[in-house]
């Protein structure tokens, strides 16, 4: 059925790094236990790609040196056909010198350039099936303002921001204050437009709040953007699978945090209680939530039709969770933003739905292969060659 194995793609440099392997190892157990031939590809955080056995063991990567020393390092190239092949650099991968073929790739990365377009466009110009959103909704999906212009122009309601840039800022940082507090107000809160994990993010009081603020995001971007603040805050996040047009959504979570903006180590560091947690359970499963969210169900709809509403806008593809703001006491609600790669994939809010997370994986390479078949279909090049002995002659002149 498949000529060659599939791969898992995680770690990456990316401040999500150590999750992404959690959600790797996870995607490569569930894989193998479909009777799936699978092989882990780990990109360190130096950016080196390595493939090998071993990697597939997370006690393996308690020792980052000794992991990638006993791993194989490899590159990218296209395979013959529809396939991507491996390539050894120093020794054999798999014992073979030249390489192995994989079938389809499954994306497991989250942030960087393995979530924002950047290895997509890797695997598209390798001509390999891959999972999850395309090159555009990974970019736009990473961006937090070209998200909420593109979902408020499908008629999806955003929280009131305004953007400023690094060139914006720098000089006139006066007039960029007055600007912000004029259309936002207090409290807001500054974020840096191309990161995730809250990292950066801050809620401000007062001008001098929103200047030391808009200053520490721009450690992190160039681009930072403030919100005004939702007040009465409840978190809500959907997931929907499937491609644009065609899609369901699963059951909602509440994340529920101690302080009123989920930080790094709320989502991340957090849990992990004493180790009572096996390591498939850990991860993004490990931050507090309640599924599903204990909210009216005339709001949960909503959520879930606006959920649709983004992916289909987005052209979203595969598995992504869709983050919305809610205003607990008049229960407007809001779309925040969208994680095209989810951590853990989202199974914890697709198990309650009735799909089990080998079911998932499964349906996100037969996703993947739709897609490329449904791209390849169409005309994307010419056969005659324009340089040619006779198409050359007539070019002649043109080129002299
Ligand atoms: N407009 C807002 N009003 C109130 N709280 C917010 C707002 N935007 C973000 N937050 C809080 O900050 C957290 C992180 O912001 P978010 O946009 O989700 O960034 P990240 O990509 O880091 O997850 C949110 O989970 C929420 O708790
Ligand atoms: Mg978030």
């Amino acid at each position: 059925m498949h000529r060659y194995p599939a791969a898992v793609f995680f770690g990456g440099p990316s401040p999500e790094h150590e999750v992404s392997v959690i959600t790797g190892l996870q995607a490569v157990a569930a894989l193998k236990e479909n009777g799936r031939d699978v092989l882990p590809v780990y990109v360190s955080k130096g950016g080196r790609w390595f493939t090998g056995d071993s990697l597939a063991d997370i006690s393996a990567y308690k020792d980052l040196k000794a992991l990638e020393a006993g791993a194989d390092e490899m590159a990218l190239a296209p395979g013959p056909g529809r396939s991507l092949r491996l390539v050894p650099l120093n020794q054999p991968t798999f014992g073979r010198k030249e390489g192995v073929l994989v079938d389809a790739v499954l994306l497991a990365f989250h942030g960087g350039s393995g979530e924002n377009g950047g290895v997509q466009g890797l695997c598209e110009a390798c001509g390999v099936p891959y999972s999850g959103s395309g090159v555009m909704a990974s970019a736009v999906g990473m961006d937090k303002v070209r998200a909420k212009i593109l979902c408020r122009s499908a008629g999806v309601s955003v929280v009131d921001w305004v953007e400023t840039t690094e060139t914006e800022w720098i000089g006139a940082e006066e007039r960029e204050l007055d600007r912000i507090q004029e259309a936002i107000g207090y409290p807001a809160i500054v974020k840096p437009v191309r990161l995730g994990s809250s990292i950066g993010i801050a809620k401000v009081d007062d001008r001098a709040e929103l200047e030391r603020a808009i200053e520490e995001a721009f450690r992190y971007d160039a681009s930072v953007m403030v919100e005004r603040c939702v007040p009465n805050l409840r978190e809500i996040n959907c997931s929907v699978l499937g491609s644009a047009g065609n899609n369901r959504v699963s059951v909602l979570e509440e994340p529920v945090a101690g302080d009123d903006t989920l930080s790094f180590e709320d989502k991340y560091l957090r849990g992990g209680s004493g180790g009572s947690k096996s390591d498939s359970a850990a991860g993004m499963a490990s931050l507090d939530r309640i599924i599903p969210a204990p909210i009216p169900e005339e709001t949960a709809n909503t959520i879930r039709t606006m959920a649709k509403s983004v992916f289909d806008a987005m052209d979203g593809c595969g598995v992504a969770r869709i983050d919305f703001l809610m205003d607990d006491e008049s229960g407007e609600v809001w779309f925040n933003e969208i994680n095209t790669i989810p951590g853990s994939l989202s199974f914890y809010l697709w198990e309650p739905s009735g799909l089990p997370f080998h079911q998932l994986v499964e349906r996100l390479l037969e996703l993947a292969v739709e897609r490329f078949e449904s791209r390849t279909r169409r005309v994307r090049s010419f056969d005659s060659n324009l340089l040619d002995a006779r198409a050359a002659g007539g070019l002649k002149g043109k080129l002299g």
